[in-house]
């Protein structure tokens, strides 16, 4: 028997396994709205047996998207375009999820293979939004502050998009606090120096991203989970922390949250991270044990034995991959077999399933 390849319920939705999808950019979409190359990708990850695919930041307004090329959810017609993609998904048994985001000062650059720099206005790029007008690093867009009116529309695009999640067919939600965008920018008291109840005291940084995790989940229906993505830690002195991680935790608990995603950093460009296999893994296990949530653990998992020694140790309920699965979108089938679970191969594939 393998804990990794056991049903996970949570509300109403079961998951076949506990191999989760991580959200990846593409990088590859035009004004928000998916194309074949995501149906194509995404498509593939299921077909290869993971329980859940969670779909890349998701911009919930133009502003709150990484680059000019991400995708996003900010109209019906964005809706209606996933739609094939979650059919596709949960006819192959899996569970689509969205990732929603805005990513505050870190918006308007360009994809990783075109250097991620600053995009001008000419080029399709705009000023992004941040609780305090400071760039992320140099060569990144200089942030306007935010006032209270941007505050609250950031709220209200956040529950539009949930209700739009809603109507693509979307079973998870997941909302994105995490990787030094808007609502971790807001929790870090390195990138949030504002002096009014958005900032200061642990309560106050967390106002806005417990206002946005409030309206998601009164949004989403009461039968459906919805997950949050944090970075446990700044790896940075002063920083956001463990604590602060586990005191939040518990927070989104109270609210209705089903499940706390554990990454870590990504606010600040020159924190020094100590990266080796399942180095976030001991964030999912304090969390999950000190705030009284389900977590999922990600970060350089990518061994069959090592992600069934995670679930079965009791360290998360679930693991994520990223990488790893865009070397190999059949991971979880041969996962399965190595670790003696019987997973259900794609019945077109079957003559290739390997016997025991
Ligand atoms: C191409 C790529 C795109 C990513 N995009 C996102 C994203 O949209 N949202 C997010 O929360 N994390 C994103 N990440 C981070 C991954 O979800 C994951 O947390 C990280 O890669 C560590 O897991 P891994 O070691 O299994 O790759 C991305 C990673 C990669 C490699």
């Amino acid at each position: 028997m393998s804990d990794l390849f056991s049903p996970l319920q949570i509300r109403d939705v079961e998951f076949k396994n506990r191999v989760f999808v991580s959200p990846m950019c593409q990088y590859s979409a035009e004004d928000g709205m998916p194309n074949d190359w995501h149906f194509v990708h995404l498509g593939a990850r299921a077909v290869g047996g993971a329980g859940l695919v969670i779909l890349e930041a998701t911009g919930v307004s133009p502003e709150g998207r990484i680059t000019p090329h991400d995708l996003g959810i900010w109209s019906d017609a964005h809706a209606e375009a996933y739609s094939r993609i979650t059919r596709f998904i949960k006819d192959q048994g899996a569970v689509p999820g969205v990732q929603l985001a805005h990513a505050g000062r870190k918006a308007s650059t360009d994809a990783p293979w075109r250097g991620g720099k600053a995009v001008g206005e000419n080029d399709g790029g705009w000023t992004p939004i941040a609780p305090s007008a400071i760039a992320f690093n140099e060569g990144f867009p200089l942030p306007r502050e935010m006032d209270e009116s941007d505050i609250q529309e950031v709220v209200e695009d956040f529950r539009a998009a949930t209700r739009r999640s809603l109507a693509a067919g979307f079973e998870v939600v997941e909302v994105h606090m995490a990787h030094g965008y808007l609502l971790h920018q807001f929790l870090s008291p390195l990138s949030n120096l504002r002096e009014d109840e958005y900032g200061g005291s642990l309560e106050n940084r967390a106002r806005l991203p417990l206002a946005v995790a409030r309206a998601v989940r009164e949004e989403w229906p009461e039968n459906l989970p919805v997950f949050v993505r944090i970075s446990a830690t700044d790896w940075v002195d002063g920083g956001w922390s463990l604590e602060d991680s586990v005191w939040l935790s518990a927070r989104l608990e109270e609210l209705g949250i089903d499940l706390v995603d554990c990454s870590s950093g990504g606010l600040v460009p020159n924190a020094s991270i100590n990266v080796e296999p399942s180095y976030q893994v001991p964030f999912a296990e304090e969390v999950r044990r000190e705030a009284g949530i389900a977590t999922a653990a990600v970060g350089l998992i990518t061994e069959p034995k090592q992600a069934e020694g995670i679930i079965s140790n009791g360290r998360a309920d679930a693991v994520l991959l990223a990488r790893e699965l865009l070397r190999d979108p059949h991971w979880p089938l041969r996962a399965a077999y190595e670790l003696g679970a019987d997973a259900d191969w794609p019945v077109q594939y079957e003559r290739a399933k390997p016997r025991h």
